[in-house]
Parts: C-alpha cells; structure tokens; sequence
C-alpha cells in the first residue's frame, strides 16, 4: 500500500538502494536538462548508508563532476569534530567520488559569521535566489528536519537563506537553511528510518498539530516531495489507517 509521496521498504539497507537510485536518476536528469546538479545533504545518521552505497556503486553512474554539493544543516563544529556533519560526509562520499563543487557551512566560526559566509557563497552560486535541484532531508523524534528545532527562531525566519538557530534544549547553536529556501527546491527526498521516529511521522503526516510543534510540516516543496521510510518507522501510520499490521 503507498500513501501519496510516501514510499516505505523493508529496513535501511533497502531504503539507501532506493534512495541511491533516485539521486542517481535525478542527478542524470538534471544534468542533462541543466548541466548542473545542485544537491543539498542532509546530517545526521540517516543518510550514511546512502552516501556509503553512492561511493561503492554509483562513481561511474553518473557525471560527478557536475554534482555540486551543499549542506541543509550543520552543527557548530570544526569539519574534523565527530559531530560534523560535514565530516560524516565527506567520508562516506565526498572524498571517494570527483564532486563538482563542496560547499559546507562554517561551523568553526562564530554562528552569526558561519550563516551570512554560507549566504554569501550560495548567492555566488546561484544566479537569484538558491534553487537546488534536490534537497535531502532526515527527521528527528521531535519532528525537526534540518536543524529547524521545535519552537526555535528560525521557524518564523522568511527574509535570510541560512541563520543561526538557538536551540535551547540541545544547549547549543545550530546553522539551518531557512524554510522558504528549503521549499524553493524543484525536489525534497525525506530518508526515515526506525520505529523511533514512527510517532514524529504519524503527526507530520496525518497530524493536525500546530508545524511549529512538529518543524517537518513546515516543507511544502515548490517542486516533488518524496517520503522514503522503512517499516520501522511507518509502523503508526499503517496501523493507524489500516488497522493491519505492517
Ligand atoms: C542533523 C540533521 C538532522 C537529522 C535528524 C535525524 O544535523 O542532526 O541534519 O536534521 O536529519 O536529527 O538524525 P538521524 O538521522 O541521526 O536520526
């Protein structure tokens, strides 16, 4: 059974091949079409599998040196911390494919700093305003995606590209992209996995809670929005709809 846009697998390991061809799909296509493909990716831990698979499988499916990639989030790091999500990046993938372009935010450096250089570097990127061809995002049990935190100010941001965001509860700095350039992207790919997640998802899907409750509600792409999540996670929906067990 698929929900609109939501496409469920087995576990992770299924999820990444899947996820590995629809970027390997989406790169070529907007390659073609543009001569460019402008990806954003996503942290956390999530998306590794993805990244590892593109490294090991993926080098000649695509022209790599037409990729160019940006960061959705970052945490207030240097690029060696184990907390960076640039690093985590680089690793899996980065540095094991000929990318066009890497653009990471600055999380050495002071926030306010870090999130003005990165508006900078996609205003000299990008002709008018950032429009990248696919944005890859995760989620947290709390229902945040990038580092738009419940409740935090960068929810209610709509005139700035990237921002610092104050979150409280983690007691630190987050860098974000804003969410009207998150939806200004021609395609969203949301990567969830594990039960953990399965309540966050059955509010942002089916909830009628307040999006500054559950940030994830808040992305309504310009363009395609896709939610690829395993079984694990999709447990409440499907129970919740169907009253059959996943
Ligand atoms: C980050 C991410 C964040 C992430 C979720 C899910 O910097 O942490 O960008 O938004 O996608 O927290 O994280 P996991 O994939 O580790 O569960």
């Amino acid at each position: 059974m698929r929900f609109p846009n939501v496409r469920v697998f087995e576990g992770p390991q299924e999820l990444a091949r899947a996820a590995a061809n629809t970027f390997a799909e989406e790169a070529t296509q907007s390659i073609r079409e543009k001569g460019r493909f402008a990806v954003t990716l996503a942290g956390g831990s999530t998306p590794k599998a993805l990244y590892e698979l593109l490294a090991a499988e993926y080098v000649n499916a695509l022209d790599w040196s037409r990729v160019h990639a940006f960061f959705g989030d970052e945490r207030c790091v240097p690029p060696d911390h184990e907390d960076s999500n640039y690093r985590m990046a680089q690793e899996a993938l980065l540095s094991r494919v000929p990318v066009g372009s890497v653009h990471r935010m600055r999380g050495e450096l002071s926030p306010p700093e870090a999130a003005t250089l990165y508006e900078e570097e996609l205003a000299a990127f990008f002709d008018d305003r950032p429009d990248f061809d696919l944005v890859l995002l995760g989620i947290g049990g709390d229902g945040h995606t990038a580092s738009l935190f419940p409740h935090t100010p960068a929810l209610e941001v709509r005139d700035r590209w990237t921002v610092e965001n104050p979150v409280e509860k983690l007691g630190t700095e987050r860098l974000t992209l804003t969410v009207p350039v998150i939806n200004g992207a021609q395609g969203i790919i949301f990567l969830v996995t594990g039960e953990s997640k399965s309540n966050a998802l059955k509010e942002i899907l089916e909830g009628d809670a307040d999006p500054r409750e559950y940030p994830a509600k808040l992305i309504h792409p310009f363009g395609k929005l896709t939610w690829m999540i395993d079984r694990g996670a999709a447990s409440l929906l499907y129970q919740r709809l169907s009253g059959k067990k996943v």
